[in-house]
């Protein structure tokens, strides 16, 4: 048997050069499984915690702490169990943990061994790792939500909403998906430069011009998808994560990151209602298909006005809202709020409790969409993870910096290795 022979872990830097968790973990057979792990800027307040050094070095970001949390604690305890046993070695790293939001040992340090004992399993059986975690079913090619405008928290532009998606529907292969989105995103990087718009790029690779508000932003994209050719909706979709619990503050939905305005009729701070009636009137004017975080995450009877507005055309899809959590999503079901959930691996923090999610939302038909986070590293796991659940949408940036690109590229790999037998979703969305 396939036995755990060494874990080593240690820190490198992320995608905004912040420090990070990369775990090795070798088998008996010194084969080695790699992970590194992500982390977010706009994170759920019920997030696993991730442990932070707090201390002057890398402006207390250190995560030396959960180094050596996997070094001296989880290690020890795992030298010697079965590689391919991952639920039992997933429990075991829990058991250790024991608290429910995993802030003993971090949910970095236990993200890193989880996802560095799957891929040391697959490399023992010599299969990709899509395989490993999925069976032989496991054959259909996400739909990528390709972000192309980033605001928020995720760059200096004033835009209140965080992401601005293009959504490839009208492709027929993930090769022609990522075709698509490549000439959108070009189209308006030169809209924005005749423009004489800047066009930076902020953390997940989407533009992060200074638009006047978000008409502007989507008059901009809705340019860019006429001008490369495209029907917008039949072909490509737009997709938004407002983040709203970022600007949600004492029961008002405050716009105010907005730093022009082209006229003073628009109001800064909306109700709930006012907010969701702008959402609704914005998927009226645009091919609006999918909204994420329209509401924030303890705003539930605004999540409940959201659904009931939009929940039957539109796909309502809860981040903050359900962190990747069971107990979460569970209430949301009972509660028929949103229809969709993303799926992160490290707002729950083993590969285990990520597909107990993702099994109780394909169970209650919501829709999974896997994601990266807006700090990321050039660790492509996600990729493989959509594929072996047949998830039929992945999230994970702009077609641009190496650490979006590396899960797109992962998945033009296996979409060549599945050849025939690989299957884009598109239209499904609509
Ligand atoms: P984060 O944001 O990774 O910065 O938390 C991503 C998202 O909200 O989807
Ligand atoms: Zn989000």
């Amino acid at each position: 048997m396939r036995k755990i022979k060494n874990i080593k872990a240690r820190q490198i830097l992320d995608s905004r050069g912040n420090p990070t968790v990369e775990v090795d973990v070798i088998t008996n057979n010194n084969i080695l499984g790699r992970a590194s792990v992500p982390s977010g800027a706009s994170k759920g307040e019920n997030e696993a915690i991730e442990l932070r050094d707090g201390n002057i070095e890398f402006l207390g970001n250190g995560v030396l702490k959960a180094v050596h949390n996997v070094n001296n604690i989880i290690a020890p305890e795992l030298i010697g169990k079965p590689v391919m046993d991952q639920l039992y070695i997933d429990k075991l790293i829990l058991n250790l943990d024991g608290t429910k939001n995993k802030r003993r040992l971090g949910s970095n340090a236990i993200l890193g061994v989880s996802l560095a004992v799957t891929k040391a399993a697959s490399k023992e059986l010599n299969i990709p790792i899509y395989k490993y975690i999925g069976g032989v079913y496991a054959h259909l090619l996400p739909v990528p939500l390709i972000n192309i405008i980033n605001g928020g928290k995720h760059s200096d532009s004033s835009i209140v909403f965080q992401e601005f998606m293009i959504v490839p529907v009208g492709a027929n292969t993930f090769f022609e998906a990522i075709q698509m989105g490549y000439k959108v995103y070009y189209k308006l990087k030169e809209i924005l430069s005749k423009k004489g718009l800047s066009t930076n790029i902020g953390d997940e690779g989407g533009f992060s011009s200074n638009f006047n508000n978000i008409e502007d932003v989507l008059d901009n994209i809705l340019e860019s998808i006429h001008l490369s050719g495209y029907e917008p909706y039949d072909q490509i979709g737009i997709a938004l994560d407002c983040a709203a619990s970022e600007f949600y503050k004492k029961e008002k939905y405050n716009y105010s990151k907005f730093e022009k305005i082209q006229n003073n009729k628009e109001k800064i701070k909306k109700s709930r209602k006012e907010h969701v009636n702008y959402l609704s009137f914005l998927t009226k004017r645009y091919p609006i298909i999918s909204i994420e975080d329209g509401m924030d995450q303890n705003d539930w009877d605004g999540w409940k006005l959201l659904t009931n507005e939009l929940g039957k055309e539109i796909q309502l899809v809860g981040d903050d809202l359900f962190v990747t959590q069971v107990d979460k999503l569970n209430k949301g079901i009972k509660e028929k709020i949103a229809n969709s959930i993303l799926i992160k691996v490290n707002q729950v923090g083993t590969l285990t409790e990520t597909i107990e999610t993702i099994s109780l939302a394909k169970k209650n038909k919501y829709n999974n969409i896997i994601s990266h986070r807006s700090g990321d590293t050039e660790d492509s796991f996600i990729a493989d993870l959509s594929v072996a659940f047949n998830i039929e949408q992945i999230k994970t940036g702009s077609v641009c910096r190496s650490e979006r690109t590396s899960k797109y590229n992962q998945l033009l790999r296996i979409e060549e290795l599945l050849g025939k037998n690989s299957y884009y979703p598109g239209l499904f969305l609509k």
